[in-house]
C-alpha cells in the first residue's frame, strides 16, 4: 500500500448534463459541509472571468464561431489556468466542490462526433490535472431536463445533443462515480450526496492520496 500523505481536502465533482440540477445540489454540499466546519470552496467550471473563459463564454453564447479542437483545449486550458490553485488549496485542506470540470470536457467534445475529438483524445490532454476523489453523476432524462425553465439559450443546450452527452458520460463511470436520480426532491438528494461526501472529506484529512487524470 502507497504510505499516506499529509492531511489534505477533498476533490468533490459534480456533472450532469445541461439543466439536471447541479448547481442547486453543489450549493447545499457547499452549505452543510460549511455548517460543519468544513473548509470549503465552490467553484465552477468554464470559469468565465478569465480571458480564456471570455472566449468560451463568446462561444457558448452562439456568436462566434470556432473550430471545434481549439474549442475543446480552450475548455482544457481554463482547468490548467486553475491547476496550480486547485492543487494549492487541497494541500492546504481546503475542499474544492467544482460545478462541472474534466469530464464535461469530455462528455461534451466527444459528443460532437469530429472523428479525431474522440473520447481518448479528449482524455489525453487532461492529463495532469488531479482526479475527483468523488464524482456526483445526476443522472435525469434529456427530455426532462429539456422541459426545465432556461433550457436552449446556450449552444449545447438542444435535446439530440444532449442524448449524445448523456451516452459519452456512460462510457466515463468508474469506481469513485456515485449516481444519482436527480428526478427525486433536493432534499433526498442532498442526503445521498452527504451520505458519499463525508467519507471523501474524512478520506482526504486522513491523507488519502489525491489521483490524477486520467487514470
Ligand atoms: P454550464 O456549467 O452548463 O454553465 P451554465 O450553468 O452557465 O449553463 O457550462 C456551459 C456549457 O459548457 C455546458 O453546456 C457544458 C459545456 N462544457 C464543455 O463543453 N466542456 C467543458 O470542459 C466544460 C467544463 C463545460
Ligand atoms: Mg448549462
Amino acid at each position: 500500500a502507497t504510505a499516506p500523505c499529509a492531511p489534505r481536502g477533498a476533490l468533490i465533482v459534480f456533472e450532469g448534463i445541461d439543466r439536471c440540477g447541479k448547481s442547486t445540489q453543489s450549493n447545499m454540499l457547499v452549505n452543510t459541509l460549511r455548517s460543519r466546519r468544513v473548509n470549503v470552496e465552490h467553484w465552477r467550471f468554464p470559469d468565465r472571468s478569465t480571458k480564456i473563459g471570455q472566449k468560451i463564454d463568446d462561444y457558448l453564447h452562439n456568436g462566434v464561431q470556432q473550430d471545434d479542437t481549439a474549442v475543446h483545449l480552450l475548455f482544457t486550458a481554463n482547468r490548467f489556468e486553475k491547476r496550480n490553485e486547485m492543487l494549492r488549496l487541497l494541500a492546504g485542506g481546503t475542499t474544492l466542490v467544482l460545478d462541472r470540470y474534466s469530464y464535461s470536457g469530455v462528455a461534451y467534445t466527444a459528443a460532437k462526433g469530429v472523428p479525431h475529438l474522440d473520447s481518448e483524445y479528449c482524455r489525453s490532454v487532461e492529463v495532469g490535472l488531479p482526479a475527483a476523489d468523488l464524482v456526483v453523476f445526476m443522472a435525469m432524462p434529456p427530455e426532462q431536463a429539456a422541459a426545465r425553465g432556461g433550457f436552449g439559450a446556450e449552444r449545447y443546450e438542444k435535446l439530440d445533443f444532449q442524448r449524445k452527452v448523456a451516452q459519452q458520460y456512460e462510457a466515463l463511470k468508474d469506481s469513485h462515480w456515485l449516481t444519482l436520480d436527480a428526478t427525486l426532491q433536493p432534499e433526498l438528494i442532498h442526503q445521498q450526496v452527504m451520505g458519499a461526501a463525508l467519507p471523501m472529506v474524512e478520506n482526504a484529512a486522513r491523507g488519502a492520496p489525491l489521483g490524477r487524470l486520467w487514470d
